[in-house]
């Protein structure tokens, strides 16, 4: 039996949640058995919630890319760790082997020494799904730097703003980036993110797609030629070596930015031992993985879900993970399904929008592709639809397969609610149970825990988190001030995920969607101040208020109403170059679905915008607004009711 800790049964599963509850010390002390550590821990956990402070495996000395390699060699050389299949399906695949990826890390890290960085300092990864990306983040992590994976739909502007709050130094970027039919210029975007910035020192550029690029003297050196010296330093007499970087089990690993309601993106920073020891259970118990078996997950390394179930959860447990450059639409909308077959994928995990979308273009993708390998599906990013559910089911899983709806965050490192892969039961539109070490808890607007059932015999309430689980966010970077603020002050001595949820007689939750202003646009997180704070950016815009809607392919789209004053009336073209504006700004993945221009926004008499209104029209329930009565000037809501887009 490969993974001790996987739990084999739902009598299993209960008595491993008691423990956990019951005895958290001992029964992740157990877990953490199974990793390879430097030096033990002191203590196990130590926490509050008030600062906050939560420190797994103090004490504890490791490196994770020995966890995620070198324990898996000498025996698991030949085995494909990574799996690459290019955006382009002409193109041929690459097969990376444990002992390939040990060799590309080592010389990585190298590259990086030589680049002068070292512990601790911050690296922002800027690629596209190339293997190259995963030796960049393996790299940081085995010199110990902190990498900062910044999604390739993300705008210069965007990158400035995260270069800047990391004090990044360091940048590991591409020449291009192939996504469809699209090449993306990711170098000249971190050219320009790079105007006016005086700390960054080096830029090593990985070639993909041969676009141009400039090179300037002294910053910017490409990866194969430093890659190529790192070689002769890293191998002798056919031996490589890299000596891994003794980190603290509390050590950052690294920073990921995500947004919230109100200003700038945070930088979400998870730490060495508990992320590596939660991304692998999770794995290994939600997805049930075993030995052999190909593991398709579906997201961009850009985004935490590619972080935990790309690499860090995969290769901790030395699993092959299949890393696909590509969208799932071209060159058509078999490609999903081309993959399956073509690499005999047995998990395949992937986002509603993404099932949604292909729905679309019924069943004829399907015709003809081999989707026999598959054991277990699963969703992860907003609520699954019913629809969507029973279509997975039916169509890709053949009723056969367990499907997993795992609910989590970016902030929660991996999995907190989900059913386990054949092992509790499914039910479509529930993430069901909690993880072992996951205690959740459904309060009201004051914090009191929900202790009674409504009418249809549900807990309604405000999800939030009783004790630290190993993979909770630590701090965000340079700002502890503002975790707390975030996620521990709302409630006392608990973790807010800003989710409502509803729960049932058995324990089972639901995850019903934000509670906070905060927009879920293709399971992407998209906070609307950024939004407006761009849109009000265009010269001409006084104002701007945005709101979600539902959607039917993206869960939900992004709805504009701004005020604009600027020269003539505003038409399609001025739509046209806000949205310009926005994606400058922030990124093409924050362009409004819908604008409508307004003369006034619906406030209260101190000013602040009445955004359940405006969250109502945009909806299209126009005819149960409610109470308006407290409006500085109710007569905006008729006109902008009636301007409705
Ligand atoms: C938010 C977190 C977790 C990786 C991808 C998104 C929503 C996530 C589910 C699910 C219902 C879900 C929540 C959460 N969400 N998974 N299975 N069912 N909602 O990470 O960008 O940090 O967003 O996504 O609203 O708070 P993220």
């Amino acid at each position: 039996m490969p993974y001790p800790y996987q739990i084999k049964s739902l009598e299993e599963y209960r008595s491993a949640y008691k423990k956990s509850v019951e005895e958290p010390e001992a029964f992740w002390a157990d877990i953490a058995e199974n990793f390879q550590w430097r030096r033990k821990w002191d203590e196990v956990l130590n926490w509050n919630f008030k600062e906050p402070k939560i420190e797994w495996f103090k004490g504890a000395k490791l490196n994770i890319t020995e966890n995620c390699i070198d324990r898996y060699l000498p025996e698991m050389a030949e085995k494909p760790a990574i799996i690459w299949e290019p955006n382009n399906p002409e193109e041929r695949t690459r097969v990376v082997t444990y002992a390939r990826l040990h060799k590309r890390v080592c010389q990585f890290a190298q590259v990086l020494k030589n680049n002068g960085v070292k512990k601790g300092d911050r690296v922002c990864i800027y690629m596209g799904m190339v293997p190259e990306l995963a030796y960049a983040v393996l790299g940081c992590a085995r010199i110990g730097a902190i990498h900062s994976v910044i999604f390739g739909g993300f705008s210069a502007q965007s990158i400035a703003d995260r270069l800047e709050d990391a004090q990044a130094e360091f940048i590991v970027t591409c020449d291009g980036a192939y996504r469809g039919a699209k090449d993306i210029p990711l170098k000249s975007v971190i050219d320009d993110a790079l105007i006016g910035n005086k700390l960054v020192k080096k830029v090593i550029v990985y070639t993909r797609t041969r676009i141009p690029v400039s090179m300037i003297k002294g910053r910017d050196v490409w990866w194969e030629d430093e890659m190529e010296y790192a070689e002769t330093q890293v191998e002798k007499d056919g031996v490589v070596s890299f000596p891994a970087e003794e980190m603290d089990a509390e050590d950052p690993l690294f920073i990921l930015y995500t947004s919230g309601s109100t200003g700038k993106p945070k930088g979400v920073v998870h730490t060495c031992g508990g992320y590596m020891v939660w991304t692998n259970y999770s794995f290994v118990n939600v997805f049930q993985y075993q030995p052999g078996d190909v593991h398709f997950c579906t997201a961009d390394i850009g985004w935490i879900t590619g972080h935990s179930y790309i690499v860090y959860g995969p290769l901790s447990a030395g699993a092959t993970s299949l890393m696909f450059e590509g969208i799932p639409t071209w060159p058509d909308a078999g490609r999903f399904w081309d993959i399956v077959d073509k690499h005999k994928v047995n998990i395949l995990y992937t986002a509603p929008t993404a099932i949604r979308s292909l729905i679309g273009f019924g069943e004829g993708p399907l015709k003809g592709k081999d989707l026999s390998s598959l054991k277990t599906l699963g969703t992860v990013g907003e609520p699954i639809n019913e629809e969507a559910w029973h279509w997975y089911d039916e169509n890709i899983g053949r009723k056969k397969c367990p499907i997993v709806d795992t609910w989590w965050q970016t902030e929660t490192g991996g999995i907190l609610i989900s059913n386990l892969a054949g092992i509790t039961p499914s039910r479509p539109g529930w993430a069901t149970l909690p993880l072992p070490g996951v205690q959740p808890v459904l309060v009201d607007e004051n914090g009191k825990e929900i202790t009674e059932k409504d009418e249809e015999g549900l807990y309604k309430g405000n999800l939030c988190i009783k004790a630290p689980w190993p993979g909770i966010l630590r701090t965000t970077y340079g700002d502890h001030e503002r975790c707390r603020t975030n996620y521990f002050a709302t409630y006392e001595n608990l973790y807010f995920t800003g989710d409502g949820c509803m729960k049932d007689e058995e324990g089972n939750y639901r995850i019903t969607g934000r509670v906070d202003d905060v927009l879920n646009v293709s399971g992407h997180r998209i906070g609307p101040a950024e939004v407006e704070n761009a849109i009000n950016m265009h010269t001409g815009v006084v104002e701007s208020a945005v709101v979600g809607y539902p959607h039917d392919i993206k869960g939900q789209g992004i709805y504009a109403y701004v005020i604009f004053n600027g020269r003539g009336t505003p038409d399609e073209q001025t739509k046209k170059d806000i949205n310009q504006t926005v994606a400058r700004i922030i990124g093409p993945i924050a362009k409004p679905d819908k604008i409508q221009f307004v003369s006034g926004l619906p406030k209260t008499r101190s000013g602040k915008i009445m955004r359940r209104i405006l969250r109502k029209i945009a909806e299209g329930e126009i005819s149960n607004i409610g109470d308006i009565s407290t409006l500085l000037d109710p007569a905006v809501v008729d006109e902008i009711k009636n301007g409705k887009v």
